[in-house]
């Protein structure tokens, strides 16, 4: 029924008196318009979700930890439980998922997801190798015009955001030549833990495992605290990949969302030693990419753990901003951190004329939550700031730098193909394998 012809039927048989006075029925939050979650990993990073979703009818919760099961579904007690993801996906009314897991199966349950028709949110990094960004941002662009989907980048609703790219495409350091971007967070790690004992009773350590190498338990993967256990897995290549999926995915972000970029045609990096059990701590990567309708060619970097670029300002200690970028252009710099930003001009250029500051009724629109502008995009919309496609391109190109950080010589990619074309070495490190019985697009 229409919603014009139902309105007439509750006014003409008087119905709508009965109820109508207390709640909006059409409106977002209507009955009929909550979406039906499915929130995978109840605890840590996905407390950070109980809230906006709560809006919402939660109807699915699973967690490898019954504990942290529990924990969720004491917050919605109404939601069938799992374990086991891929059971949960299966539950026929969830139309939407929360996915909070460990990195080594993002991309799997996003994948999964879709294939069912459910949009997605997903926690950064979205992908562990170059192969998991492509099939995830292919499944979504399949599926764009009927499904939402956010990586779980949420930094990037700060106003900051928009005003750097309003900086850059308004020209205000002239000419784009390069961005680099950086993050000082280092936990070094020996290598894989050694056995000790058996999992708890409350935790599936096989389901954790999932399609990643065999590994014995040992509970210092699970020592954190809440929302920050990552730290705990995230520097073992079977779990995470450092510091590119952690404060990278936040921190390139700010460079990302001003540049319009998407694959690079060539990366090169280096930094320690490369040790197959564990990420490194201190590394530098440069991907080029090609120029696009309004900036010429430009050199993206990234750099971690102690390795910094050059300050091209004497004034200006670059060492003082945790997680930042720098963007370098023909007639100044820009920089910028999470929330604030300053530009500096060349000598050519101090007197700024260049630059003409745009109207107020120009500037982008602030957004109105993160997580919410993923729910509005559910229920029609489909637009999100953070889509798979963005996200995709943006973790591709920094997954790609470390597999030039381990065959340790620049490579070339075709991006359209998914191929590097100067090194056989190279290409077969784009994709893991995974344990028998795990399928990353299912
Ligand atoms: N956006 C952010 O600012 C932010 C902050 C912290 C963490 N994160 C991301 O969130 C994710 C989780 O981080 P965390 O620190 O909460 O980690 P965590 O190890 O505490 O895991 C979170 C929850 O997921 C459960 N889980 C793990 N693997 C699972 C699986 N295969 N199936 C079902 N449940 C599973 C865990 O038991 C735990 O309850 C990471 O990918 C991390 O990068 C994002």
């Amino acid at each position: 029924m229409k919603r014009r012809q139902f309105l007439s039927t509750l006014a003409t048989t008087g119905a709508g008196t009965m109820f109508l006075p207390h709640v909006t029925l059409f409106g977002a939050n209507a009955p009929s318009n909550k979406l039906n979650i499915a929130l995978i990993g109840t605890w840590g990073r996905g407390e950070a979700h109980f809230g906006a979703i709560s809006t919402e009818n939660v109807v699915a919760l699973c967690d490898v930890d019954e504990e942290h099961l529990a924990f969720g579904a004491k917050r919605f007690p109404g939601a069938k439980t799992y374990v086991d993801w891929r059971k949960c996906l299966e539950q026929k009314d969830v139309n939407a998922v929360v996915c909070c897991t460990a990195d080594h199966t993002h991309a799997f349950v996003a994948n999964w997801a879709m294939n069912r028709g459910q949009h997605v949110y997903c926690e950064k990094p979205l992908a562990n190798t170059v192969e998991e960004a492509r099939v995830v941002r292919s499944t979504y662009l399949k599926h764009r015009n009927k499904l939402a989907t956010q990586c779980g980048t949420q930094r990037h609703e700060y106003e900051n955001f928009n005003r750097v790219r309003e900086l850059i495409r308004d020209g205000a350091i002239g000419q784009l030549e390069s961005v680099s971007t950086w993050g000082n967070r280092q936990i070094p790690k020996p290598g894989y833990l050694p056995a000790a004992g058996e999992p708890p009773k409350h935790l599936h350590y096989d389901l954790w495992l999932g399609p990643s190498p065999f590994h014995p338990y040992n509970p210092g993967y699970f020592a954190g605290g809440p929302g920050m256990n990552c730290l705990s897995w995230n520097m073992y290549w079977d779990f995470g990949n450092g510091q590119i999926g952690d404060m990278g995915s936040h921190t390139m972000d700010i460079a990302w969302n001003a540049i319009d970029a998407a694959l690079p045609v060539s990366a090169e990096a280096k930094g320690e030693p490369f040790n197959p059990e564990v990420a490194p701590v201190r590394l530098e990567m440069h991907l080029q990419h090609p120029a696009n309708a309004w900036r010429p060619a430009v050199r993206v970097s990234w750099y971690q753990g102690g390795a910094m670029p050059d300050s091209p300002v004497e004034m200006l200690d670059l060492n003082k901003i945790d997680h930042g970028a720098l963007f370098e252009g023909s007639r100044g710099y820009l920089v910028s951190g999470f929330n604030s930003r300053a530009i500096f001009p060349n000598s050519n250029h101090a007197d700024v004329t260049h630059y003409h500051r745009r109207s107020e009724d120009k500037l982008i629109p602030k957004m109105n939550g993160f997580q919410q502008e993923w729910i509005t995009a559910c229920k029609g919309s489909l637009k999100t700031s953070c889509d798979f496609e963005y996200s995709g391109n943006m973790i591709e190109q920094m997954l790609l730098g470390l597999v030039a950080y381990r065959v340790g010589k620049k490579i070339s990619y075709d991006g359209a193909a998914g191929r590097v074309t100067d090194s056989a070495e190279a290409d077969a490190l784009l994709r893991r394998t995974y344990r028998p019985g795990w399928t990353l697009n299912g």
